[in-house]
């Protein structure tokens, strides 16, 4: 018996957990290499171990690193792609709907219901297998730009709520919001309010899939100087990703190494 829990525990550990470091790389394809050669700067970088690519495959994300596939909409019938990416040896953890909360072009902009719908034919199936997060929603929307006319927490509500039988592991989020504050605080104080909201009204672990400050490259870093160890000291998030690996982002605008930026999101 003693052997079989101590297998067990490892199993637990490694198998179901499923999880390495907190921080990852959101990237695309969409550069001159046409693949991650942009995530792949961060190779080597200790603090960064795993990525997204709001899709699949990883086009070539360096091994060193975790990749998530994401269902980034809902498919029109039976996906045998997606069922390939999610049996991909190494597949740990995989994302669902992108943003389906929001109106606008390039979110995928889906009802709760038929959301649920999606996730029960899609994601439920590998249940146990791989773990499953939640659609990513912009959880700081206040107003509403849904299809519904209702706000990103009624839709997620509403989401769970017709989702009935889904398991979910995680819940991801999207923030974005000013690097200042109007009264002139660190606008991490937001952006901590708002994970944290997230997982009291959740009650699920949460990843941020998304995130940015709107501000100067110093601002931007001021945040992140604040945030970063906020986020890796909350034992509820597990996993967060800051926007994104670009040019002028975290990376430089030559495209050739990180940003400044890039620098204090691989290091602190
Ligand atoms: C299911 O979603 C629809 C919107 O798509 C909503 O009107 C309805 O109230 C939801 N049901 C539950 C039980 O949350
Ligand atoms: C979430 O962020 C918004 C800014 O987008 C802020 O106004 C709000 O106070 C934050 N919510 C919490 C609970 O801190």
């Amino acid at each position: 018996m003693a052997h079989l829990s101590i297998f067990f525990g490892v199993l637990l550990f490694h198998g179901v957990h499923g999880l390495t470091g907190k921080r990852g790389i959101a990237y695309n394809n969409n550069n001159p290499s046409g693949n991650a050669v942009y995530a792949n700067l961060f190779k080597g970088k200790s603090k960064v171990s795993w990525g997204y690519d709001w899709g699949y495959p990883s086009w070539s994300l360096d091994s060193s690193f975790e990749f998530v596939p994401m269902l980034w909409g809902l498919p029109n019938g039976p996906d045998a792609d997606w069922t390939a990416a999610v049996q991909t040896p190494g597949t740990l953890n995989i994302l669902g709907f992108n943003e389906p909360d929001l109106t606008y072009d390039a979110s995928s902009n889906i009802l709760p219901e038929k959301a649920a719908r999606g996730y029960l034919t899609y994601m439920q199936p590998f249940a146990g297998t791989v773990r499953i997060g939640s659609p990513s929603v912009l959880w700081n929307n206040v107003g509403s730009s849904s299809g519904g006319a209702y706000d990103t927490a009624t839709w997620t509500q509403y989401f769970l709520g017709n989702c009935t039988g889904c398991h979910l592991d995680f819940a991801a989020i999207h923030y974005y919001q000013d690097c200042v504050t109007p009264d002139g605080q660190n606008g991490a104080i937001w952006f901590e309010g708002n994970v944290t909201n997230a997982h009291d009204v959740l009650g699920l672990p949460i990843w941020v899939t998304e995130f940015e400050c709107y501000g100067s490259e110093e601002q931007q870093i001021a945040f992140l100087d604040q945030a970063l160890p906020w986020l890796d000291s909350q034992d509820y998030v597990e996993r967060y990703a800051y926007f994104g690996a670009f040019p002028d982002f975290l990376i430089n605008a030559d495209g050739t190494a990180l940003s400044d930026l890039g620098d204090t999101y691989a290091s602190t």
